[in-house]
């Protein structure tokens, strides 16, 4: 679209009459004009309005017209200034386009002197205005690939985290996988050794050493083949209204004999009947890691709590509390790392994959987990879910 406004422009001297002249000449060539008759109201209406164009006469009394180009320059540095002057002054209109004019004229003028004189200073501040606006866009370019950069940077940074991520999880799996291989293999060479001394006895601890690092080592290809089905988003969650109180006995049930072996007593305090939004076999499985890890990395006649809460968000908070060793900082930061067995930890049976498998399912199922432990004070591991909708008004009157 075009702009149709007609030019404004401001004239400043303080012979009035001359002033008035101009005004009606200039308004006769589609300038809106407006006359000052000193520097100062020129400021005050520069101030007010805003104008193209600026005629000023150079010598007027109080602020002159190269002072009045400064401060008018100042306020709005793209206004047009022409200063008129007489004819012996013009080594001072030189000063006054050094100040910022863009021309000068001298008085006495005609009109068609004038004209080409402020055509080429609109034209100038057309210029001037343009040059901004690319200088403008310019900047916003500069500012969209400074962005672009950093967004890159960060995305190149991940990828590099997540490959060397990979690179410790393959290196942490094959030195798994190759410990009950190798199990296997030895036992294996024994008995197939006619020559070695072995009795019916030692045969049969030798056979029973192959069945349970064969049985480790299924179980570790199937939670290692679980962790990347779930990675990739492949896993198809059945999402329903889970009952808490159920899956909870059901859990308890489970753990029973674990606890019981290792000497420690599981409480389980007052459990709302709450529904969970959850996939019911996945949750079990959560639970159950979350409560054996508690049962195993515990002290002897040590004790597990299992407590619930209102958490933000419509969500329920299950926490498992234990009396075990507890974590330090540094294991804290790496606990729901795959492998990430702790050495004082060897002794019980585990493939160190379960907390790893926790944290995905949950999140799969749009929730949190967490742990709050120091050493020596045992741990805290808790998840988050989202409470079924019908059970939501439940637990904020709980
Ligand atoms: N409650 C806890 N207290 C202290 N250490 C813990 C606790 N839970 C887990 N850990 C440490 O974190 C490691 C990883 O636990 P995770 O459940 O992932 O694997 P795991 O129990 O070794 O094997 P599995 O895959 O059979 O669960 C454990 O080996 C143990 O060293
Ligand atoms: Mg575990």
């Amino acid at each position: 679209m075009t702009d149709v406004r007609k030019l404004r422009i401001l004239i400043v001297d303080d012979q009035s009459a001359q002033t008035g002249a101009l005004c009606d000449v200039l308004r006769q060539y589609q300038y809106e004009a407006e006359g000052c008759g000193s520097a100062e109201s020129a400021l005050e209406r520069l101030q007010a309005q805003s104008f193209d164009l600026m005629l000023s006469d150079l010598n007027m009394p109080g602020m002159d017209g190269i002072e009045l180009v400064k401060a008018a320059m100042q306020r709005d540095p793209d206004l047009a200034c022409i200063i008129m002057t007489g004819e012996g002054s013009i080594a001072t209109a030189v000063r006054a386009m050094q100040a910022g004019a863009l021309d000068y004229i001298v008085k006495p003028f005609k009109a068609s002197s004038l004209l080409p004189v402020l055509a080429r200073a609109q034209a100038t501040r057309s210029l001037r205005l343009a040059n901004a606006e690319l200088e403008r866009q310019l900047r916003l370019n500069v500012i969209e690939l400074a962005e672009a950069n950093q967004r890159l940077e960060q995305a190149r940074t991940a990828a590099e985290h997540a490959n060397a991520e990979k690179s410790r999880f393959l290196s942490n799996m094959s030195h798994e996988l190759r410990t009950p291989l190798n199990g296997i293999l030895g036992f294996a060479q024994i008995l197939a050794a006619d020559k070695l001394p072995a009795t019916q006895l030692e045969k049969q601890r030798f056979a029973r050493n192959i069945v349970q690092s064969g049985q480790h080592l299924l179980k570790l290809v199937n939670e290692i083949l679980d962790l990347a089905r779930i990675e990739a988003g492949k896993v198809p969650l059945a999402i329903e209204a889970v009952d808490l109180p159920t899956v909870l006995q059901e859990c308890r049930m489970m753990v029973t004999p674990l606890a019981a072996k290792h000497d420690v007593s599981l409480g389980f305090g007052a459990v709302p009947p709450l529904r969970l939004r959850a996939d019911r076999t996945r949750l079990v499985q959560v639970l159950i890691n979350l409560l054996s890890n508690a049962i195993k990395y515990n002290r002897e006649q040590g004790k597990v709590a299992v407590a619930c809460s209102a958490a933000e968000g419509q969500r329920l908070r299950i926490s498992v509390t234990d009396t075990g060793p507890g974590l330090d900082a540094d294991q804290l930061q790496h606990i729901f790392q795959p492998f990430n067995r702790l050495a004082r930890d060897e002794a019980e049976e585990g493939s160190g994959l379960g907390l790893a498998l926790t944290r995905r399912v949950v999140e799969a199922m749009q929730g949190f987990v967490g742990v709050e432990s120091k050493p020596g004070q045992g741990s805290t591991f808790w998840i988050e879910l989202q409470l079924a909708p019908e059970t939501t008004q439940l637990v904020q009157h709980a």
